[in-house]
């Protein structure tokens, strides 16, 4: 038992939800459920990210106040993530004027204690990503993830983090040697920590032009710059919301690999100048792309979560979502595989072998397996590989040794063909059978608890009932909806 901590980006809140967005928080989720599943004291911390240049241009083309756009817009996110069944422990806004507080007393401590100077400033930057581009950076002179928005020459005078000093003494890799905090998938570790020792310029952390945003406290000509304002979110949240009090230093940051930059150097070096605790890993997953193109509004191609439940309803989306995407690699999704892995795994694979057994259980009768609690002998060895498979991300992997389960129960159905044995009045043989085949699939619903929680609710519900009889489909078939 211990405390636990995860949080997802906070989502650009110009933005709708889509299935990039829907996968963070799903995985975000299925730890947090399995954290609280094993007695741990669990703070989940999910959000938007509301103030800067980009949400400021939003709103004005909206014809609204940013503030009375955000709120709008926020709301997409929490209605998503509500019909996703995700259970968040706390929605943070950063407009939110407590979140503001904590911001610039956090900036103003990195201040006093010298880490922050004045200086000017001329680069290119992207209004995409809200952030300075560096030569490296860019692809045809565009940035990377947005080659279709121009970079922009800015000049102007900045307040500057000074980043340099982590690098200069080794702060930052000396930190990660000492598993001070880890960055995972390990490739990108790597990727991280080449790119630390060709060493690190300063950062500018306010903006002379951008009205949406939390006053520097010692100029309020600038505003602090979007990205600092959005990370210090995971530490705002444990210092004024109720929940979250007492939760610093996080356990786990999960995202994408497009911000992982931010939150591997930016955020531990922040947090280091203001001598606070960094959080304990940084996890980053690959990018998505829809049937092998880029996930674009121009291609009308964005999958929007909202749509998937309607198709499969809210348990189906969870799964097929976590079953289909990889975490450490990039990953590509098609609604065709999605159907077809719905029919394959959902409609014949869980839901009829449930009703398969149960219905012999009717015919034949019923024996004791109801009585156990926890995790039986037969599955033991796949809690090990699922428990591993989670502790390295491999969400995929964890669904495929629970669904094995299933094929196997399915297989040994097929093989000791029951409905035989009771022609000829073998019946004795078949309860112990039935009770092996029912213990396992209560074993399924404990494992599935995490990611599918009403659907093993159901299960242990009708696997636990005095009088078991055949359990109507729980994911009826495409054609037939
Ligand atoms: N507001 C910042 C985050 C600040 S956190 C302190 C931001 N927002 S975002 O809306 O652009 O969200 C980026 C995140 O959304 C990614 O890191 C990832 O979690 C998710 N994804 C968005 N598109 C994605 C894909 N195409 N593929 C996978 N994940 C993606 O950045």
């Amino acid at each position: 038992m211990g405390k636990y901590f995860v949080t997802t980006p906070i989502y650009y809140v110009n933005d709708k939800p889509h299935l990039g967005h829907a996968y963070t928080t799903l995985c975000a989720d299925v730890l947090a459920r399995w954290h609280r599943q094993n007695g741990d004291e669990v703070f989940f911390l999910t959000g938007t990210d509301e103030h800067g240049a980009k949400v400021e241009e939003s709103a004005a083309k909206a014809g609204l106040k940013p503030l009375e756009f955000a709120t709008q817009n926020a709301a997409r996110f929490k209605q998503a993530w509500s019909s996703l069944d995700i259970a968040y422990d706390y929605f943070i806004r950063t407009s939110d004027s407590k979140h503001e507080q904590v911001v610039q007393e956090l900036l103003q401590r990195i201040y006093d204690r010298g880490y922050i100077y004045q200086a000017e400033y001329q680069g290119l930057y992207c209004v995409g990503c809200e952030k300075f581009l560096q030569a490296d950076d860019l692809v045809n002179g565009k940035c990377p993830f947005h080659p279709n928005t121009e970079p922009v020459q800015q000049k102007e005078i900045n307040y500057f983090f000074k980043l340099s000093a982590f690098v200069d003494d080794n702060k930052l890799l000396k930190a990660l040697e000492d598993g001070q905090y880890n960055i995972v998938p390990e490739a990108r570790k790597n990727e991280v920590i080449g790119k630390i020792k060709k060493g690190l310029q300063d950062v500018s952390i306010s903006r002379a032009g951008v009205s949406w945003g939390v006053p520097v406290p010692w100029d309020n000509s600038q505003t602090i710059y979007v990205w600092v304002d959005a990370l210090i979110n995971y530490y705002s949240a444990t210092v004024f919301t109720e929940q979250g009090k007492g939760f610093w230093p996080a356990n786990l940051h999960l995202m994408a690999k497009d911000i992982l930059w931010f939150h591997a150097v930016i955020w531990p070096a922040l947090l280091m100048a203001a001598g606070l605790p960094l959080p304990q890993v940084v996890a980053a997953h690959g990018f998505f792309t829809i049937d092998g193109q880029k996930m674009s509004k121009s291609l009308g191609n964005v999958i929007d979560p909202n749509d998937l439940v309607k198709e499969f309803g809210t348990e189906a989306t969870r799964y097929l979502i976590m079953a289909e995407l990889p975490f450490v690699s990039d990953g590509d999704i098609s609604l065709n595989r999605l159907r077809q892995r719905y029919q394959s795994d959902l409609a014949n694979g869980l839901g009829n072998t449930l009703s398969r057994v149960t219905n012999m259980i009717e015919k034949f009768g019923q024996g004791n397996f109801v009585s156990g609690e926890g995790i039986s002998a037969y599955t033991r060895d796949t809690a090990a590989g699922i428990e591993g498979a989670l502790l390295n991300y491999h969400f995929d992997n964890a669904l495929w040794l629970i669904f094995r389960i299933i094929s196997l129960i399915d297989e040994e159905v097929d093989k000791t063909k029951p409905w035989q044995m009771s022609k000829e009045g073998k019946t004795d043989q078949i309860k112990p059978l039935l009770n092996k085949w029912g213990t396992m699939l209560l074993d399924v619903s404990l494992y599935l608890k995490s990611f599918m929680p009403e659907t093993a609710k159901k299960i242990e519900k009708i696997l636990r009932d005095d009088k078991i009889v055949k359990a109507e489909p729980l994911f009826p078939r495409l054609d037939n909806k």
